[in-house]
């Protein structure tokens, strides 16, 4: 049983010393305390204060209100919804800053803790939340606070993009590219979160939440995993000059905004084709600024490490900048995209021609075509210009109900802009 006293009186910070109070203390928490450690000093030379640990709390150790009390900012790397909401709701409201790497929290919180962050005046800051190392939230809200963010295009999981490297570059299955994501410590145990695209999605839906200053929660984030991708895919969209990745896009569109995370073919000129491994990217793009790439480690105990140190010296340093109140803009679903259709049909004369006039009644415009003989069948590929999703996908399911249809037809994104 806990005992707690309903007025503590607040213990001061010893001069020169900026206190860390620190939950969690799993594979980022421990790298965090180690890096602490050895950076005290050089963070004592920049700033003029030196940051000490003031204590730790995990399931079997430390006590929540005796860490708050002895601290001048907490770093929340525990994970997941609850008690983490709690207590980073709690030391906002005792006016002390919070860092925290917890992208569930914030894309289903987000609002509750922006709002409790600014009405106390102190600082919630989440570099580690979204890409790891990579510099995307601190770009996003500071460096470009002044650009109208147009779009934002990501591979923000790096899991499901070392799988697809894996499949491209070996010639493995999905199955055979998970288990060794798995051995080599790049997907958990259940990679479910990951390779269904809902990691990737909570991280969308706190970009577009600085990039548009919308509220958006990663429930309204449709979005579809690589689980379905087959060797195949990858394989003949190569034909294709295409290389396939989980991206997840947020842009502006008819006064809203479209936020979603598809398996998605790309050009090979574009910024994001070359990201591999378990690299995260994103590329920024603004009429004022044209296009701005960030890539590096998205995970990993050291490097998520690295980012929330940082977070925690721009906290020493004033002032506070919490995200601006949102302003809802409406989310849009139907948006316009270029496709890479595949069908395996039946080889006789005219089956390109009806393929190519049901396209048309839609509205669809064919890019580029690639037919191959199998025998008695063939196999049509091909990728459309950018065309109302709306539209293309009527014209799959009329294509879908024709007799010399051999196989559903299948269906990926592309994104044509190069820069
Ligand atoms: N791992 C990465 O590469 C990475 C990258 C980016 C962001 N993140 C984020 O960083 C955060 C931490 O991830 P992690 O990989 O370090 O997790 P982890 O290895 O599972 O560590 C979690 C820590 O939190 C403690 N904890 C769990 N439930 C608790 C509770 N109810 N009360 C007190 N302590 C509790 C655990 O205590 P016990 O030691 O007692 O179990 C453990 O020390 C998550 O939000 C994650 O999404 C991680």
């Amino acid at each position: 049983m806990r005992i707690s006293f309903s007025v503590t009186p607040e213990r001061p910070s010893p001069n020169g010393v900026f206190r860390v109070g620190l939950l969690g203390h799993g594979t980022v928490g421990a790298a965090f305390h180690e890096l602490l450690e050895e950076r005290a000093e050089a963070i004592e030379a920049s700033t003029g204060q030196r940051p000490e640990l003031s204590g730790v709390l995990t399931r079997g150790r430390g006590d929540f209100d005796d860490i708050l009390e002895r601290s001048d900012l907490v770093v929340e790397l525990i994970g997941g919804l609850e008690p983490a909401r709690d207590y980073v709701l709690r030391t906002l409201a005792a006016g002390k800053h919070v860092v925290t790497a917890n992208k569930q929290l914030l894309s289903q919180h987000g609002e509750e803790l922006y709002s409790a962050a600014a009405e106390a005046g102190v600082q919630l800051r989440f570099e580690a939340a979204v890409g790891g190392v990579v510099p995307i939230i601190r770009v996003i809200h500071e460096t470009l606070a002044a650009a109208h963010i147009q779009r934002v295009h990501g591979i923000v999981n790096g899991t499901t993009n070392f799988i697809l490297t894996e499949m491209a570059r070996t010639g493995a299955s999905y199955e055979e590219a998970l288990a060794e994501a798995q051995e080599l410590g790049y997907a958990e145990a259940d990679p479910s979160d990951d390779v269904s695209g809902r990691d990737a999605a909570a991280k969308m839906a706190i970009i577009a939440r600085l990039a548009f200053g919308t509220p958006l929660q990663v429930e309204e984030v449709p979005h579809e995993g690589i689980e379905k991708v087959t060797g195949e895919d990858i394989e003949r969209a190569r034909e294709l000059g295409l290389s396939l990745k989980l991206v997840g896009s947020a842009e502006r569109v008819d006064g809203g905004v479209a936020v979603r995370v598809f398996p998605t073919f790309l050009f090979g000129a574009h910024p994001l084709a070359s990201v591999n491994g378990s690299f995260n990217a994103v590329t920024i793009e603004s009429p004022a600024i044209t296009e701005i790439t960030l890539s590096g480690p998205g995970a990993g105990g050291s490097q998520t490490a690295s980012a929330v140190l940082g977070d925690v010296i721009s906290a020493m340093i004033p002032p506070p900048t919490p995200p601006v109140p949102a302003r809802a803009l409406p989310i849009v679903t139907d948006v316009e995209s270029a496709f890479y259709l595949h069908l395996e049909v039946a080889d006789r004369p005219g089956v390109l021609a009806q393929v190519a006039e049901i396209l048309g009644l839609q509205g669809v415009s064919v890019r580029s075509v690639v037919q191959k003989g199998l025998g008695e069948d063939a196999r049509l590929e091909m990728v459309v210009h950018r065309v109302l999703e709306s539209k293309f996908l009527a014209a799959v399911a009329m294509i879908g109900g024709l007799d010399f249809l051999r196989a559903e037809p299948r269906v990926i994104r592309v994104i044509e802009e190069v820069f």
